[in-house]
C-alpha cells in the first residue's frame, strides 16, 4: 500500500489498528529523520553529502591514518552542524510514540544526538555519535574538545588531539565504512527485528549493511512494516505501508491519529 498524500484520513485504518495492537515496535532512523533539522543526508541528489565528499577519503580508517587532520576537520564541521540543529516534528512524534507502544526499540544509524534532544531516552547508535571521539590506540573514551568557533567552515584541517594515555591520535567516536558495529547495540537491535510485530524505518535509503538487514528481516517474518521517505527506496514493493513524504509531517500526524488525545 502506497499512501502519497498524508492527511489524518489517508493514514490507512489498518495502519491504526496494527499500531494500537502493536506488542513491541522498532523504529530504524536514518538521515532523512533529521533533514529537517537542516543535517545533511549522504545520497540525496545535490544535497547529499557524498554526492558533495568521497567517502573513502574521509569515513574509513584508511583515510584517517592518510590525512588525520582532514578526517578529524570534516567531522568536527558536522560535530557544530549538529550543535547548531534542533530536533524537529519527527524527532519529537518518535519520542510520544515511546511513551505510548508497550515496548519500543529506537535505533538510529545517525550520529546525531536529536532523538536525545526531543526526549528519547534509549537511543541505540549504531554508527556511534560525533560526541564520543576515542583514542585510535588504547581505545579510551575522550571528552569531545569544546567546540571550535572557526569548525563552522567546511573541510577545515584540524589536527586531532592525542590521547594523553598511550600518545596516539584521538579519532571521531563514529563508525566507518569496513568496521564493526558496537557488538551491545547491534545484539539489542538485532534482537528486537527478530522480536517486534511491527517495524518502522524512516528517513533511510536502506543501502548501508548490516543496519540495512534489519527491516529485511522484519520483511522475512511477515511482521508489519512501515516505511516514511520521501523518495522509493528499494523496499517499496515488499513494504506493507509505503508512507511516502517528509518525516517531519507523517510522524507527527500518525502519532496523532493513532493517539488523538496526544
Ligand atoms: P541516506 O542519505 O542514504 O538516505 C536518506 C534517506 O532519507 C533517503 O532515502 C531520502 O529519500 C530520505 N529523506 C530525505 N529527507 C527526508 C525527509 N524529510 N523525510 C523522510 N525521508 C527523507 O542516509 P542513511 O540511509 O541514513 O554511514 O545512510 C546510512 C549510512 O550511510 C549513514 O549512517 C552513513 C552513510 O554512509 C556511515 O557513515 C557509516
Amino acid at each position: 500500500m502506497d499512501v502519497r498524500t498524508v492527511g489524518a484520513l489517508r493514514i490507512p485504518e489498518e495502519l491504526r489498528g496494527a499500531l494500537r495492537a502493536a506488542e513491541h515496535v522498532v523504529v530504524l532512523t536514518g538521515a532523512g529523520v533529521s533533514a529537517e533539522s537542516g543535517l545533511s543526508t549522504f545520497r540525496d541528489r545535490q544535497t547529499g553529502l557524498w554526492e558533495r565528499f568521497k567517502p573513502e577519503d574521509l569515513a574509513t580508517a584508511g583515510a584517517f591514518e592518510r590525512d588525520p587532520a582532514l578526517v578529524w576537520g570534516w567531522y568536527e564541521w558536522r560535530r557544530a552542524q549538529i550543535a547548531r540543529a534542533l530536533p524537529n516534528s519527527a524527532h519529537t512524534a518518535i519520542k510520544a510514540l515511546g511513551e505510548r507502544v508497550r515496548l519500543m526499540t529506537l535505533a538510529t544509524q545517525n550520529v546525531d544526538d536529536l532523538h536525545e534532544r526531543a526526549g528519547s531516552t534509549v537511543v541505540h547508535h549504531l554508527h556511534g555519535t560525533v560526541a564520543d571521539p576515542f583514542c585510535s590506540g588504547c581505545g579510551r573514551p575522550f571528552q569531545a574538545p569544546q567546540q571550535r568557533r572557526d569548525a563552522s567552515g567546511e573541510q577545515l584541517h584540524l589536527e586531532p588531539p592525542r590521547c594523553s594515555d598511550c600518545g596516539a591520535r584521538i579519532r571521531p567516536g563514529v563508525v566507518w565504512f569496513g568496521e564493526m558495529l558496537p557488538r551491545r547495540e547491534w545484539d539489542i537491535v538485532e534482537r528486537a527485528a527478530m522480536d517486534c510485530d511491527l517495524f518502522i524505518s524512516v528517513g533511510t535509503s536502506a543501502l548501508v549493511y548490516p543496519a540495512a538487514s534489519l527491516m529485511r528481516r522484519a520483511i522475512a517474518r511477515r511482521v508489519t512494516t512501515v516505511q516514511i521517505n520521501l523518495a522509493h527506496t528499494e523496499l517499496d514493493s515488499r513494504i506493507t505501508f509505503v508512507l511516502r513524504g517528509p518525516a517531519g509531517s507523517i510522524l507527527p500526524e500518525l502519532v496523532k491519529c493513532v493517539y488523538p488525545d496526544q
